[in-house]
């Protein structure tokens, strides 16, 4: 019978075999399948597995310091990569949000080929895999997509030209979670929403500015961090905030204000596939609009999504 512990075990005894002395790479996002991947070939090979964390100056406030500090509790063998403004220099005048992921993607490549050949004699791509993407063989906007179209463009970058080892490639995302409940991972990983690969930079319509990043991540600390205290963090499948590329007049005691608009995002769903809007609490929303109108420098207006998938799409781009 399948459970997370038989799971667990064939599946470091296999890895140990195959593997043997090799050393393997590995690209770390935050999220929780490669969290668990990861994992697992740690117990399996200890430090010759090396971890790669970049931080794309596109992740949620503060994420890429607890992330990073969460991997290290773990004892992995990570390296974290401040490449913020290699990525914020590619986006500068891109609007079109496929051009955005196109450069995001270029850019994360090129970061983890310099991180990848700083390792020696490495021979093993690990991957987080799990089975859906296996069978899902046209990802249309998914990091492998990106991967894909550079490899029209030109060479293969060469941590592609290593063997691949994929260890959840059978499973489905709630087994992963029990496997990683069952390695004892910290639950604010396994219990995290889906997060794109591009980040906020499909969060932030139009051009992409460290400003803006910096308004969107404090606006969407204070509705993540609601959401978290008002207990409704885990029955949302998927939340977050929309910087628009609108501005509107406000007033602030005596003054006229003239500023941006954030827009809150809150998704039920099973795979993404298809969303209904959360109906979230009105008292909750309240409160969230109001810290952030008060506290979110260049923020006057708050606006609630109240668009399902089909025919809106949970990301604005
Ligand atoms: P949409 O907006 O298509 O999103 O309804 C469905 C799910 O996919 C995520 N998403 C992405 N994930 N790279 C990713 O890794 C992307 O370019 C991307 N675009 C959307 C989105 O967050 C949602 O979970």
């Amino acid at each position: 019978d399948w459970t997370p512990d038989s799971f667990i075990e064939t599946t470091i005894a296999g890895l140990k075999e195959k593997l043997g002395d090799d050393k393997v790479v590995l690209g770390l996002s935050g999220g929780v399948d490669s969290s668990v991947a990861a994992v697992l070939l740690h117990h399996a090979i200890g430090a010759n597995l090396h971890c790669i964390f970049v931080d794309n100056g596109l992740l949620r406030k503060d994420e890429y310091q607890s992330v990073l500090d969460s991997y290290q509790h773990m004892g992995l063998n990570i390296k974290g990569i401040d490449a913020k403004q290699r990525f914020y220099d590619a986006l500068a005048g891109l609007t079109d949000p496929e051009l955005k992921r196109k450069a995001i993607g270029r850019v994360f490549i090129e970061v983890f080929d310099d991180a990848a050949h700083e390792v020696q004699d490495v021979k093993w791509l690990g991957q987080g895999t799990i089975y859906p993407d296996v069978i899902e063989s046209v990802s249309v906007k998914g990091p492998s997509a990106t991967i894909k179209s550079h490899h029209n463009v030109g060479g293969l970058p060469d941590f592609m030209k290593l063997k691949v080892v994929e260890p959840l490639n059978t499973l489905f995302k709630d087994e992963v979670r029990n496997v990683g409940k069952a390695l004892g991972i910290d639950p604010n990983i396994l219990g995290r929403h889906p997060f794109p690969g591009p980040g906020l930079a499909i969060r932030i319509l139009g051009e992409v500015t460290p400003e803006k990043v910096a308004i969107l991540q404090e606006a969407d600390a204070i509705y993540i961090n609601n959401l978290r205290s008002g207990g409704v963090y885990d029955k949302v499948w998927q939340a977050g905030s929309i910087f628009l590329p609108v501005q509107s007049v406000g007033v602030m005691g005596d003054e006229r204000t003239y500023e941006n608009v954030i827009c809150l995002r809150a998704v039920e769903s099973l795979d993404g596939m298809t969303a209904d809007w959360c109906h979230l609490p009105y008292d909750l929303l309240a409160k969230i609009s109001n810290e952030i109108i008060n506290n979110v420098k260049g923020i006057n207006r708050v606006v609630y999504d109240i668009s399902s998938k089909p025919p809106a799409t949970i990301e604005w781009e």
